[in-house]
């Protein structure tokens, strides 16, 4: 059985006090809920306070990136994972279209980032998707094909034991627009089979893949109710507590 996990991707927004305040709220509205694992990725300035305010609770806290680099060092502007997990945070997404697109992020510095969350004993939610040009000239599994080849090369089956797959349409992605369920489940489906060619059908059928894109209160459960979906990774219906905590309770 995949835990289903729902993850919130706060993006660029929020003081420290809102991120504070919005995850205290969070907590209080999810305090009951078992059923699935629940994740927030302030900004990094937040991460200590948010961490510190939600720790014993049932709500993890994630990083929105790290570096490739494993050691510090001369890197200006750049954040280790170990001191991600000094902040108290347990997970960083890695890979994210925004950051493909608007900051060279490519399979293999995803790669790198992937080591180096490991490494440093947190888990990875690793994203990938196609665009919209890809979508429609037929591209879109060659696409995440090769964003799981890159990203995952060289894992072992313990490294795949701490990371989650999001696959998330770059079509989907802020604009009001969610691939179906149909079209989620195909994807999500195809990603399971590439996983257990790479690594094994274990790994596959265990490995949790959530599906990101537009997700709000009104259509969680219909693309919870497929079979590969095991959870969402929300943007901008995670910045409210209340929309994100029906989102958390959609059963
Ligand atoms: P969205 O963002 O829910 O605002 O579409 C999802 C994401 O980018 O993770």
């Amino acid at each position: 059985m995949r835990k289903p996990v729902i993850a919130g991707n706060w993006k660029m927004h929020k003081f420290v006090g809102d991120s504070v305040d919005t995850a205290v709220d969070l907590k209080r509205s999810v305090s009951g809920a078992t059923h699935c694992e629940i994740i927030v990725a302030p900004v990094f300035t937040a991460l200590k306070s948010v961490a510190d305010r939600l720790e014993g609770s049932n709500v993890s806290v994630s990083a929105q990136d790290c570096s490739t680099e494993v050691d510090h060092g001369a890197r200006t502007g750049e954040i280790c994972a170990d001191m991600i997990a000094d902040s108290g945070a347990k997970y960083v997404i890695v890979g994210h279209s925004e950051r493909r697109q608007f900051n060279g992020e490519t399979d293999q510095s995803v790669n790198a980032k992937i080591r180096a969350v490991l490494q440093h004993g947190l888990r990875a939610i690793v994203c990938v998707g196609e665009d919209l040009r890809q979508r429609e000239s037929g591209d879109a599994e060659r696409v995440v094909a090769e964003q799981l080849a890159g990203g995952l090369a060289g894992l072992t089956l313990a490294d795949m034991e701490r990371i989650i797959i999001a696959y998330e349409p770059v079509w989907a992605i802020g604009t009001g627009k969610t691939a179906t369920p149909e079209q989620a489940q195909e994807m999500h489906a195809f990603i399971r089979r590439r996983i257990a060619g790479s690594h094994s059908r274990e790994c596959a059928d265990s490995t949790r893949i959530l599906y990101g894109g537009s997700v709000k209160p009104g259509n969680i459960s219909d693309l919870m109710d497929r079979e590969d979906i095991d959870g969402a990774l929300v943007g901008g219906a995670s910045l409210d507590a209340e929309s994100f905590a029906s989102i958390v309770n959609y059963k």
